[in-house]
Formats: C-alpha cells, sequence, structure tokens
C-alpha cells in the first residue's frame, strides 16, 4: 500500500545523513547509513498536515494543543496500557535537549549516573560535558541475545548513583526489554534511590511481534521514580521537527523537570512539529504498521546475507528500531583497519562503534531505514571490500 522502495533523493536539502558527509567522512563519495532517521517520507498523514500549513503560510507563535496531547495518550493507553493525563506531560525541543535538563535537575556537580554500554553516544557526553561522573555497566553480548550483568549492575547502583539512563528499546543493539527485566532494573533502582531517565524514543518500533513495555508502566512504585521520554520522531521520520515529550507520573519530578524546561523557555515548540505529531499519532498507524513489515524484510534480508557472504562479520537480529550493530572482529582486522576499509574502500558510511562505549571496538552501527536496493547495495559494497583483502 506505502511505497518504501522509492526513497527521495535528499542530497541538497541540509539532511545530516547525505549532505555532512565530507565533513564526518571526508568524502561525499560514500552511500550513507550511519545518523539514526530514516530515508522514507512521512506518512501521507503528516505530509498533508504540514501542506495545509505551508499553503495557509502563516507560521506565528504557536502552542502544543491540547488535543495533540490527547491523541498522545490515546496511543501510549492503546499501545502499551499506559494510562498517564496532560497535568503528567510537558516537552522539549527533543529527547537530546531533555537529557542535560534532567541530568542537571536531578544531579550535583560529579553526582553518578550509570549507563548500559554500548549505548546512545549522547549519554555519554552529555554526562560529561555536565561535569557528572559515568558509570558504565556493560550488556552482555551471548549466543541467544543480549542481557543485562546483574551482579555488575547491582553493584553499582548500591555505591550510589543519582540516575540511570535507560534506553529502552536499547540504541545500538536493538533491544526490546521484556516486563521482566524492566521490572527488575527498576526495583534495583528504586531500592538504592536512583532515579531513571527512560529514554524510549525507539519504542513504537518494535519488531517481530515485540512488545514494547513503557518502564513506567511496570509499578507505581518505578512510575514515581521515573522521568519517561518519548517522541514521533523515529517513528514518522521526522526528527527535524524537535519535538518530544517528557512524562512523570511523580508529581515531584515531573514539577522540577517542568520548571526548569519553563524556566530556560524551551517548552514552546515549533508549529510544524505539532502539528505533525497530531496528524502522526491520529493518523498514522496504519503506515507504522506496513513500516515495520519493511523494516523486518530488510533486517532479513541483511541477516541472510551476512551469514552467506560475509563469514567475518556478525549481528544479532535487533529486536526493534532499524540500525544493526555489526561485528567485524572475525575478519582479522583492526578497529582502525576496518574503519579505513568501510570509507575507502566499500564507500559506506557507517557509525564508529566506540562512540558508543569501549566494548563497541570491532563494532559499527548501520542504519537499514532505507529502501532494500540501498540496503543490498550497502552490503554488496562491504562484501566486496573484505573478498578482496
Ligand atoms: C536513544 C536515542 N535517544 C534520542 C535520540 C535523539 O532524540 P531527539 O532527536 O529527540 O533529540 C536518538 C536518535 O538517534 C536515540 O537513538
Amino acid at each position: 500500500m506505502f511505497n518504501f522502495d522509492n526513497v527521495p533523493d535528499r542530497r541538497g536539502t541540509s539532511c545530516f545523513k547525505y549532505d555532512a558527509r565530507k565533513e564526518l567522512f571526508g568524502t561525499e563519495d560514500i552511500l550513507p547509513m550511519w545518523v539514526a532517521d530514516m530515508d522514507f517520507q512521512s506518512p501521507p498523514c503528516v505530509r498533508e498536515a504540514a501542506m495545509r500549513l505551508s499553503e495557509h503560510g502563516v507560521f506565528g507563535y504557536t502552542f502544543r494543543s491540547a488535543q495533540s496531547v490527547d491523541y498522545f495518550i490515546d496511543w501510549v493507553d492503546k499501545r502499551y496500557g499506559w494510562k498517564i493525563n496532560r497535568e503528567q506531560i510537558t516537552s522539549s525541543p527533543g529527547i537530546v535537549a531533555a537529557l542535560p535538563v534532567a541530568v542537571r535537575v536531578f544531579t550535583s556537580q560529579s553526582d553518578k549516573i550509570l549507563i548500559q554500554t554500548p549505548v546512545y553516544p549522547p549519554f555519554h557526553s552529555i554526562v560529561k560535558e555536565n561535569g557528572r561522573t559515568l558509570v558504565y555497566s556493560p550488556l552482555i553480548c551471548g549466543e541467544d541475545g543480549w542481557s543485562v550483568n546483574w551482579q555488575d549492575f547491582e553493584e553499582k547502583l548500591s555505591k550510589g548513583v543519582k540516575m540511570f539512563i535507560l534506553c529502552n528499546s536499547h540504541n545500538p543493539i536493538g533491544k526490546v526489554w521484556t516486563r521482566d527485566e524492566l521490572q527488575k532494573m527498576g526495583e534495583l533502582c528504586c531500592k538504592y534511590n536512583t532515579i531513571i531517565f527512560s529514554d524510549e524514543i525507539h519504542s513504537d518500533l518494535a519488531l517481530y511481534n515485540n512488545n514494547h513495555t513503557v518502564m513506567a508502566s511496570v509499578s507505581e512504585e518505578i512510575a514515581q521514580n521515573t522521568i519517561t521520554a518519548m517522541a514521533p520522531s523515529k517513528t514518522f521520520n521526522i526528527a527535524g521537527m524537535l519535538n518530544s515529550l517528557i512524562i512523570s507520573e511523580s508529581k515531584e519530578l515531573f514539577d522540577k523537570f517542568h520548571k526548569e524546561i519553563t524556566t530556560l523557555h524551551l517548552e514552546l515548540g515549533n508549529i510544524f512539529g505539532h502539528i505533525t505529531m497530531e496528524a502522526a499519532y491520529k493518523d498514522g498507524a496504519h503506515w507504522l504498521a506496513e513500516l515495520k513489515k519493511y523494516l523486518e524484510q530488510n533486517i532479513d534480508f541483511a541477516h541472510e546475507f551476512v551469514k552467506r557472504e560475509i563469514p567475518g562479520v556478525k549481528f544479532i537480529k535487533p529486536e526493534g528500531s532499524f540500525l544493526l550493530w555489526l561485528n567485524f572482529k572475525e575478519t582479522g582486522l583492526s578497529h582502525k583497519e576496518i574503519k579505513e576499509l568501510l570509507v575507502k574502500k566499500a564507500k559506506v558510511g557507517l557509525n564508529d562503534g566506540l562512540t558508543f562505549g569501549p566494548d563497541g571496538e570491532f563494532h559499527f552501527r548501520m542504519n537499514i531505514g532505507t529502501s532494500l536496493a540501498i540496503v543490498k547495495e550497502g552490503f554488496e559494497r562491504i562484501a566486496g571490500a573484505l573478498r578482496s583483502t
């Protein structure tokens, strides 16, 4: 019904993925499969809403309408059984913008903040830039998938961690945390008085019948200890709208966060962000269902291809989203050699695994949120480059 094979040419549209290739990779001659947005057009309902506003042609001061927030409330209730109300929801111009606000409001200089590596690079940089102390609890990669090292997690929490930044589901490994895992993490955080910032930006993209669970929906005790960040940006490919929702059922946590975001005058938002969010949560569900099937097809292709054609590369199929965490260890090359080979020989632009933490050595993250043809091209280039080493 929707044609995901047909992706528009994004060059010359001020898009990071294509138009920042020279700065990032030193050349424009690469197939960009890095930054986490997709090449697909947004759902027709979203484009129509933006076009109606463009036609109207007045882009004055704006606010997020109660109705658009109600569509979001309805969305998380229907999908995740999470019941929230308007008074528990505020906003920020993106989740990356919300994170330093949360770090500043809920922790003090030098306080410890725990993250589970490998994880999204801004989790590292925001903690460091704000003078807090990073604590890593590395995830374990087994034959059957990823898991938490519970002993390490608890031991670190027990030594006085103020905040835990959870990535639910987890970028870059595509792990959709189960209710049991979330409950265990959540209860341990309550036990050691560690506030949870749960970044759930990838929540709507759970694939292969995996179910997303909202951390704050697991129990009342956990809800009272959690700030949740969600957004329509990954789901509907509208990251450029800089629009996210920050929720807490704890009045104390909510008030503190909301006060800071309003003191910084960051809550108003952008008129295109508001109207596209409303359209997406109101009418985007059907498109999303088809998108997920397309992403599964791309992942299935990639998995088969790698098994068949690139024996030195391995990855665990992600349970959600559109990112592959490719492990090149068995190529026998060093991390630096792989990096060079990808850019210079294969001419593909992936994210360097080391930016996700030290356990990212030998890894590169590939974005398959694009046409199957581009995914094939990317893997053929990598296979060809490795064959000729
Ligand atoms: C886990 C995670 N959080 C946040 C973001 C970005 O959020 P925003 O665009 O709302 O700042 C990304 C984008 O890749 C992400 O993967």
